[in-house]
C-alpha cells in the first residue's frame, strides 16, 4: 500500500456540468444529484458537513443528516443547546458541504439558518424510532459528561420516565432547523484537476448561473 500522500493521485473522469445543461432551480439540479447518489448506493449519502461560527469567529465543523427538502430550504434536526445551536444563535450564517466522492461530487451551501416550527419538529421526532427518540432526550448533546456509564445511566432513567408512554413527546430542547440558501455551488471532478465549478447565486427572487474556475 502507498503511504506517500503526496503521490496519491486520481483523475476525475465520471461526468461533465455545464451550465447550459444544468436545471434553472439549484433545488432540482440538487435533488437530481442527492437521488443519484441514493440510486448508486453510497454509504450515507444526505450525509453533509455543517459549518457554523461561534460568537468568537471560530468557525466550527461537524457532520449532519440531511432529513428534507423544502421548495427553498434544506433541513436537519439536532438540540438546540449544542454547540451548533449556540454557534446559530449568534450567527445564523452556515455552510452545508455534501461530498459524494463514489460520483465525484461536491456540493457547497451557503445559507440562512431559522428554527423550523414545532409542528415540523414534531411531526419528524414522530417519525423517529422510539431508541432515536430515547437517545435524544438522554444526551446532553456538546456538553462534558463523566463517563460512559454516566450516559448509560441517563438513558435508563429516560427509559422508565417513558415505561408506560407510547407517543414519547419531543423534548423542548430538540428541534430542527431550516437552511436557506443564497449561494449553491455543484463541484464535478474532470481530468487534470480542471474541475466543472457551476455557481447559482441568489439575487431577489432569481437564481444567476455561473462558471467558476477549478
Ligand atoms: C454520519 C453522521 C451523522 C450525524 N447526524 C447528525 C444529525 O443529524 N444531527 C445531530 O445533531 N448530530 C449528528 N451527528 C453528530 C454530529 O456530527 C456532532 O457530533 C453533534 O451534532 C454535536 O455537534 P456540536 O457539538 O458541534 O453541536 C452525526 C454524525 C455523523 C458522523
Amino acid at each position: 500500500m502507498n503511504r506517500d500522500i503526496s503521490s496519491l493521485r486520481e483523475n476525475y473522469s465520471k461526468d461533465i456540468l455545464d451550465t447550459s445543461t444544468v436545471n434553472a432551480n439549484p433545488f432540482v439540479q440538487f435533488k437530481e444529484w442527492l437521488y443519484k447518489a441514493l440510486d448508486e448506493g453510497l454509504p450515507e449519502p444526505t450525509a453533509f458537513i455543517l459549518s457554523t461560527v461561534n460568537q468568537d469567529g471560530m468557525p466550527s465543523g461537524r457532520t449532519i443528516l440531511l432529513k428534507e427538502i423544502w421548495d427553498d430550504a434544506f433541513l436537519f434536526f439536532t438540540n438546540y443547546e449544542s454547540h451548533k445551536a449556540q454557534d446559530i444563535m449568534h450567527n445564523s450564517h452556515v455552510a452545508a458541504t455534501f461530498l459524494w466522492l463514489g460520483l465525484e461530487r461536491q456540493i457547497r451551501i451557503k445559507a440562512n439558518v431559522k428554527k423550523v416550527s414545532r409542528e415540523v419538529t414534531d411531526a419528524y421526532f414522530e417519525s423517529r424510532p422510539r431508541g432515536s427518540k430515547l437517545g435524544a432526550w438522554a444526551s446532553p448533546q456538546s456538553q462534558l459528561i463523566s463517563s460512559r456509564e454516566a450516559l448509560d445511566q441517563r438513558l435508563k432513567d429516560v427509559e422508565s420516565r417513558f415505561e408506560e408512554v407510547e407517543d414519547i413527546p419531543t423534548p423542548e430542547f430538540w428541534g430542527g432547523y431550516a437552511m436557506y440558501p443564497t449561494e449553491i455551488e455543484f463541484w464535478q471532478g474532470r481530468r487534470d484537476r480542471l474541475h466543472d465549478r457551476i455557481l447559482y447565486s441568489k439575487e431577489k427572487d432569481n437564481w444567476l448561473i455561473n462558471r467558476m474556475a477549478p
